[in-house]
């Protein structure tokens, strides 16, 4: 729906504007906390690009304390956390406090973790300002941080009082990012909607003019699966379609690699791994699977995986919390646009579908 052209979409607790005119009811929405103290979550990119717009729509936020930390996944711990809960303790936030996370989906997980573990739960808004956050982490409640070299690990469901989706925020955001957010999209087509595939496969969606419409359908398409299975016991698990793979080598690349992988970098590659599986040990067609190996191929930088490491992998698959029994279970492409969760693959297809990945760089 969609009133003086902002697209209002209604999640399971809360609910997701998205527009140009977006903080004309973010101005509303911070009405309650006015007397109260509002605290902004940013890190060092989002208080440069995002914070100027922010403050200029919104005066209630003249007085917020702006909570700066540096971005990237390695400062999503809990050392982090442990500043941010002192610094909301240091000024005195209180019950009626708010907290906005202004920012990726490092800053709205783990501002949602604090603000809903700080004084047993705090009010927070999420404003996403990278394409993966605004198409993906922006759906469903999840928030949380990385433990012991390990993704998520700790965190709670909890949704925000509203999400405040500003797309020309992404005008600022760098290519790899883009394109990292992008694999998500590429995601949501794959288990749910052949038509969005066609769109984004011929690159209709790419344009800024068209962002808008992107982002909508990635986050009908989540949200209509969140409302199914809101804590991920059954249906929930199509998201998962490129993670079981693709987490592990995030992990990886994030303890090991000088410039690690981003999310969606790593989450490309596990799409290919896991048509390849779909395609072995589901319905996926070879033609299909050679149509997304080539889209997601044609996107993304090749990233050798070196096979002495392939044991490490498969113990990271084992060790994901989406894993019930210590089988590892995947989610599964029998076409576009359609998939089927807890497949059980063994561990010598998933190793063949690295080597598959592996050989594309020399064909
Ligand atoms: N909660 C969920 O459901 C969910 C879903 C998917 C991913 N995630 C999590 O999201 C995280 C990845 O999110 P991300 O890709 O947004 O990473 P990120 O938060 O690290 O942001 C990527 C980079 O972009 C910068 N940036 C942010 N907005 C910008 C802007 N408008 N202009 C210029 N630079 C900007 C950031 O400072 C950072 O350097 C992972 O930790 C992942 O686990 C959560
Ligand atoms: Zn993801």
């Amino acid at each position: 729906m969609a009133v003086n052209n902002i697209v209002n979409v209604k999640t399971k607790a809360s609910e997701i504007f998205l527009g140009d005119n977006v903080f004309s009811v973010l101005s509303e929405y911070l009405r309650p906390y006015e007397s109260g103290k509002i605290f902004i979550l940013v890190d060092e990119n989002t208080l440069e690009h995002c914070i100027p717009t922010l403050l200029l729509e919104n005066k209630a936020l003249h007085n917020a304390e702006i909570i700066e930390i540096d971005s990237g996944e390695e400062n999503k711990t809990f050392d982090i956390c442990y500043q941010i809960w002192k610094t909301l303790a240091d000024y005195k936030a209180d019950r009626t406090s708010l907290l906005i996370n202004l920012g990726g989906g490092v800053i709205t997980d783990m501002g949602g973790f604090i603000a809903s573990t700080y004084k047993r739960g705090i009010d927070f808004i999420n404003i996403p300002t990278t394409l993966l956050s605004q198409i993906d982490a922006s759906v469903g409640g999840k928030t949380g941080v990385d433990f012991d070299g390990l993704k998520n690990v700790v965190g709670v469901f909890n949704e925000p009082k509203g999400v405040f989706i500003y797309p020309n925020y992404l005008q600022t955001l760098d290519k790899r990012e883009m394109l990292s957010g992008f694999a998500e999209a590429l995601k949501h087509a794959l288990i749910k909607d052949a038509d969005y595939w066609s769109k984004l496969d011929s690159g209709t969606l790419s344009d800024a003019n068209n962002w808008e419409e992107l982002i909508t359908t990635s986050i009908h398409i989540k949200n209509n699966i969140v409302l199914n299975d809101p804590l991920e016991k059954g249906e929930r698990k199509l998201l998962n379609f490129g993670h079981t793979i693709g987490h592990a080598i995030e992990s990886y690349s994030l303890v090991h690699d000088q410039n690690p992988l981003r999310h969606g970098e790593a989450i490309a590659i596990g799409m290919i791994c896991e048509s390849y599986i779909s395609n072995s040990k589901s319905e996926l067609t070879a033609s299909d699977l050679k149509t997304i190996t080539d889209t997601i191929f044609s996107i993304y930088n090749f990233h050798q995986l070196d096979d002495s490491t392939y044991h490490e992998l498969i113990e990271l698959m084992k060790n994901d919390k989406k894993n019930e029994n210590s089988e590892i279970n995947f989610t599964l492409l029998s076409e576009i646009g359609k998939a089927d969760f807890n497949q059980e693959v063994d561990v010598e297809l998933i190793l063949e579908s690295l080597n598959y990945y592996n050989a594309l760089n020399r064909d």
